[in-house]
Formats: structure tokens, sequence, C-alpha cells
């Protein structure tokens, strides 16, 4: 048997793992069991006897026994009387071997996860002219505070409890009152499950619809979010091509049969193209041909500046084989994380089985407050709001890019939070490059196409930048011109 361990480390382990919060006999046990696990302490080393441990550490003996004997229960230590406490305990693995095989144990599911990777934007929200940002600045906090003291009020204990997992039915009738006026979707509050965030949405119905090496249209350039979560579920993608009506659909029938089709119908994710109606009928037609979902991300629909919005596919889909996406991200703030989805009624028992498997639904007090939101009137006005007040931006952006309109070429800016900025072949890489040096926030367009990218250019936020920013960064975008 080793000798006791050297009593001047003992008061630097407890020191160096003191936690805020944990009692002295709780941090005790907490640190011994680090140190054991760690492989610190020896197998068959000899700890030091209660009472020096309790002197060496200011502490009450009887803390130290009970730590004893409750990392004796655990198999960690051996005691036996009069002769003292020793470790019976030896760890599988060195630390950083073990941290290294961690990394390496993932399942193939949770390797492809990692691989197809997220759609996060690394720039700061506040920066010009980073894209899909709102003006959470412009939103109406004071309102928001007195829903929310007035909903904690009146049902706070309720809403503090579990909740059902297809959502607060009295938010789900808000939303089936707006989508059905509003967009034309065609539903029972009962199809709406709320969901977190339309990448969420994303996520469940690639794990619930797709197989691996199912086939999966996909709009070419196209969302990376859709993109990313169809590659963790071990889809085909196969790209299908846009042009000015918007989803090729006289491709895509040339094409292999997909299981799920993803389209962002109202405002095309990048370019911004409103599919016709013709496309829309005859991409319907090739799903009920395939028996194949759709996926209808309606991002960005409630921000039409010019006209109003086509009502959304799914109003005009007689098969029930559309899959509606909606958020709160863009028309609240992205923080508030709710989002949802209109599904088939036959869809709705999965869904709502696999929300439970997952992890239960979303915050109560959050969706009550925005069901509030709603239903009293005010959400129809803050997008009344923000419509103008994004529209006036967007407007002081096309002008402030006109002196480089030789150059510069705005697409499709009826609509949206960001609008595409077409540029000759060539020069997106360069100005890229010199705007970045220059402090901006430019997203290339050619990063959202799977096949080679046909427009070159910019993605232009806008939304969330006051005057002054637009005007500082439109200098400061011609400035790199130059120095491109
Ligand atoms: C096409 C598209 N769909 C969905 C979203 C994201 O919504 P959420 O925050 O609910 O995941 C975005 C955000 O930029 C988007 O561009």
């Amino acid at each position: 048997m080793s000798k006791p361990l050297s009593a001047p480390v003992w008061p630097t382990l407890f020191a160096a793992s003191a936690s805020i919060g944990m009692g002295i006999q709780a941090q005790l046990i907490h640190t011994l069991r680090k140190a054991l696990l760690a492989g610190r302490l020896p197998h068959g080393s000899r700890l030091p006897a209660s009472r020096m441990l309790a002197k060496d550490l200011a502490i009450s003996r009887s803390s130290v026994e009970a730590a004893y004997a409750q990392l004796e229960a655990e198999g960690y230590l051996h005691r036996r009387t009069g002769a003292g406490s020793f470790v019976a305990f030896t760890p599988q693995l060195r630390p950083s071997k073990k941290a290294a095989s961690a990394s390496a144990q993932l399942s193939q599911r949770g390797q492809g996860i990692v691989n197809a990777g997220g759609c996060r934007d690394s720039a700061l929200p506040s920066m010009a002219f980073n894209a899909g940002q709102p003006d959470t600045r412009a939103f109406p906090h004071a309102l928001w505070q007195k829903l929310m003291q007035q909903r904690w009020g009146k049902s706070g204990a309720a809403l503090a409890s579990y909740g059902p997992a297809q959502g607060l039915p009295e938010l789900q009738s808000a939303i089936a009152g707006y989508l059905a006026q509003a967009r034309g979707v065609d539903c029972q509050p009962e199809q709406i499950l709320i969901l977190n965030s339309s990448q969420q949405a994303l996520q469940m119905i690639a794990q619930l619809l797709i197989d691996p090496a199912d086939t999966v249209w996909l709009e070419d350039p196209g969302y990376l979010g859709a993109r990313n979560a169809m590659l963790a579920a071990g889809a085909q993608i196969v790209p299908v091509p846009v042009d000015e009506e918007g989803f090729n659909t006289g491709i895509s029938q040339t094409l292999a049969a997909p299981r799920l089709i993803y389209t962002t119908p109202s405002h095309q994710y990048p370019l911004g193209i409103a599919m016709s109606l013709p496309r829309r009928m005859a991409l319907i037609a090739q799903a009920a041909a395939h028996q194949a979902w759709i996926i209808e991300d309606d991002y960005d629909s409630e921000f039409y500046y010019d006209q109003r919005p086509l009502p959304a596919l799914q109003g005009l889909d007689q098969q029930g084989r559309v899959i509606y996406v909606g958020t709160f991200s863009k028309v609240l703030f992205p923080s508030l994380r709710l989002a949802y989805v209109v599904l088939p009624p036959a869809l709705v028992p999965a869904f709502t089985t696999a929300r439970i498997a997952f992890d239960g639904h979303s915050a109560q007090f959050l969706q009550a407050v925005t069901a509030d939101f709603i239903s009293q009137g005010h959400f129809a006005a803050h997008l009344r709001h923000m419509r103008l007040l994004y529209r006036s931006r967007r407007d002081l952006l096309l002008e402030k890019l006109q002196p480089i309109s030789d150059i510069t070429h705005p697409i499709n800016t009826a609509a949206g939070l960001q609008f595409a900025l077409q540029l000759p072949k060539g020069l997106e890489k360069p100005w890229t490059a010199s705007g970045t040096t220059a402090g901006l926030a430019l997203r290339p367009l050619s990063a959202f196409y799977q096949e080679e990218a046909k427009t070159e250019g910019w993605l232009m936020g806008y939304a969330s930048l006051s005057n002054g920013q637009i005007i500082r960064a439109c200098e400061a975008l011609i400035k790199s011109y130059q120095e491109k």
C-alpha cells in the first residue's frame, strides 16, 4: 500500500473546484471524484485521515467522513477500520485519449449531421449588409412587456406546467386565422404544429420522411438550411434550376422521382423570384404524380412592399401534399424561437409523437403572449409598420447604389429583408475580399449554388440597418470597388 498523498495538495485541489452554490460536503465529493476520474489518485493510494484533511481544509471532520462514505458507496474508495481510506478505482482511459476517442464515436447519423453542418452566419446581426436580419430595435418592446405581465398574472401557474405537444390551442387558432386571411392557407388549427424554428421544421421533416438515398429536389441556388437538413438525413439531393418564373418545372419533370421537394415560392431564396402560377400548378401536379411531399418555406412573404404576394401553394393543393413552413423569427424577433408547420392531416399524428419524442413542446408562456399579440390586432399593426420602415430602407439602398448601377444590378426587390445584387461574372470574388476588408458583411450568391453559379453577386440585407448605416456602407462598398 502506498503512502498517504502529500497534505499540501488537498487545499489546492479543493480550492480549484470550489464552486459557487455547492455545499462544503458536495464540493469535497466533487473534487475527489474529479481527481479520481482523472487518475490523479492512483489505485491503492491512501487518502489522508479524515481528521487531518478536515484540519488542512478548515472544514468539519463530519463533512470529510460523509464525503468518504459517499465515495465508498459509489465504489471509488475502500475503507478499513483502523487502516484508513484507500483508492479502489482505476480510470479506464487517460483523459487525453478519452477526449480524442469521444469525438470519433459519433453514430453514422450523428456524423452525417455534423458533416452537413449548421446554417448560421458568423457576421454580427448589426453589420451591413448581413441578410435575413429583422430590426429588433423597432419591435414594440413596451407593449410586449405589458402583454407578458398581463399573461403571467392571468394564467402564470397553468403556463408554468407541461403543455400540449402540438402547441397552445390559442396560438394554433391565431395562426390558422392569420394564414387563411393573409396567405390563403386552407387548414384547421389542429393541422398546425408549433415548433421553435423553421430549421427545426426542416430537420424534423427530413428525419421523418426521408430514408438514406431518397431523392430530394432542391432549388438551385437554394437555402443552405434546407440542404443541410436533407443531407443530414442521407438524402440524394437533385438540384433544380430556377429562372425568372422560379422553380423550373420544365426541367424537374425530366429528373429522378423525388420523395420530397423543397421550395420557397413566395420569395425564392436567395434570388427573390416569385414563382408563377402555372409553375405552382405544375409543381403540385408533379408532386402528386410522384406521391412526393412539397415543403413550402414561406419565409418573408409578410414583407411585400409594392404588391400583395400570390397566395400560398398550400391553398392551391387539392391532394394534401404540401407541408407549409412559417416562422416568427423575422416578423417578431429571432430569439423568440417560435415557428410552425401546417401539416397534411395524414402527417399530424406522426409529427406530434415525434415532437414528444424529441423535446415535448415549445415554451408555453411565449406561445401565449404571441397568441395575445396576434389576436389583439398588434401583429397586423406591427407588420404594417415594419413594411413601411423596411420599404423606406430598401428604397434608400437602391438610391445609394445608383452611382454603381453600371456594374451592379439589383434583382427582384419587391419583397423581403434583403435583395440579390447581381454583379458581372468574375467580380464577386475580388470585390467580396476588398469589401470584407472594409468591414462589410457580403454574402456571395455563388455560395448558394450546388451547380456552377449562374448569377454572381451578393445578398444585400437592409431591413435592420439605420439610414446612416446604409449610407456609410454604400460609400464603403463603392470605395472598396476601387481597392479590389
Ligand atoms: C429561406 C429561409 N427559411 C427559414 C429561415 C429561418 O427561420 P428560423 O429562424 O425560424 O429557422 C430563413 C432565415 O434566414 C430563411 O432564409
